[in-house]
């Protein structure tokens, strides 16, 4: 690790970790120095425990930062091993975490910023909701989620702005996927800046449909992560470039985990995928 990542090692002590739905959490952290130093979409990984099981810190999104009280939430799912050691952790305990990590949404553009947000991805949105509503913007939220439950944070949003909501089972809301509110209000209104994050397919239908219409959208991508510092490359995506093949690599840690839509190469071009193969183009 370098020496700048390290100094963002940091422990800290657990204030609250208790369960939103059966099987997602909301923990919240006392660490003043993380609250003072992040921005909305930016992660920190967490060393779920002490010792080596499991020997890699987990990333999360910083879903709200309060630097008044120097608190620090996330709000994560239990998939595995980490995630199931993270949810017994109680108050008061300490956790160690490596962050602020990654670059952030950039709020500086725009007036109107819709905010694009399904299942798990809603969790950094209320971060760059606040931070642009204190910035003296109006927030549109679009949410998605599989039902009622799982649309984190609702309240809050609707605090903030307009929110659509919908879900796939149709328990809250229109039964549709996400982009689906998103279309039909881009019919008659504007958008400055979209934000957007939540599953890959999701990632590119905002950013098609941002594309089509030239609105700026920056989207937050997850990729498995190992380091989360830049060094092991385990998270690298495709991003449009100027170089003969068309794209180059980047990292999700560390050059991300936000990208801006019109850059994103969600696969390689199938040029690419050929090489290997002879001249006439068989492999
Ligand atoms: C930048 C970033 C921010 C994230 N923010 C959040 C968040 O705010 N809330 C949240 O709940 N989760 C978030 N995640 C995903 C979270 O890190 C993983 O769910 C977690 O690491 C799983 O750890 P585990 O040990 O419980 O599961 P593992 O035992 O490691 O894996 C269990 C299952 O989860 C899948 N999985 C693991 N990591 C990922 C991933 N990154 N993306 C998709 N599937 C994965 C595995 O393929 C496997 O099927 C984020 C990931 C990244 C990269
Ligand atoms: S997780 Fe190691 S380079 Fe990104």
């Amino acid at each position: 690790m370098l020496r700048e990542d390290a100094k963002k090692l940091q422990l800290t002590s657990v204030v609250d970790n208790r369960p939103l739905t059966s099987d997602v959490y909301h923990l919240i952290l006392k660490a003043p120095g993380l609250a003072a130093a992040s921005k909305p979409g930016q992660f920190m990984m967490v060393k779920v425990a002490p010792g080596f099981e499991p020997a890699l810190r987990r990333p999360f999104s910083l879903h709200r930062l309060d630097q008044e009280t120097g608190q620090v939430e996330i709000i994560y799912q239990v998939l595995g091993k980490g995630t199931a050691i993270l949810a017994q952790r109680k108050p008061d305990e300490q956790l160690e975490i490596l962050g602020p990590l990654g670059n952030g949404f950039c709020l500086r553009e725009g007036e109107r910023v819709g905010l694009v947000g399904g299942g798990m991805g809603i969790a950094p949105l209320l971060a760059a909701a606040e931070q642009a509503v204190q910035d003296g913007k109006e927030v549109v939220v679009f949410l998605g989620a599989k039902s009622g439950e799982y649309l984190l944070a609702q309240e809050e949003f609707e605090r903030l702005g307009r929110v659509f909501v919908v879900t796939d089972d149709g328990s809250v809301g229109e039964k549709a996927l996400v982009n689906k509110p998103l279309e039909e209000y881009l019919k008659n209104q504007q958008l400055d800046l979209l934000l957007a994050c939540g599953p890959t397919p999701m990632l590119k239908a905002v950013a098609s449909i941002a594309n089509a219409r030239e609105i700026p959208a920056q989207l937050s991508l997850e990729q498995r992560m190992g380091c989360g510092v830049g060094a092991c490359l385990g998270c690298v995506f495709p991003v449009k470039a100027d170089t003969s093949e068309g794209f180059i690599y980047k990292r999700v840690c560390h050059d991300g985990p936000v990208f801006w839509a019109h850059e994103a190469l969600f696969s390689v071009p199938t040029e690419m995928n050929k090489q290997g193969g002879c001249t006439c183009g068989e492999s």
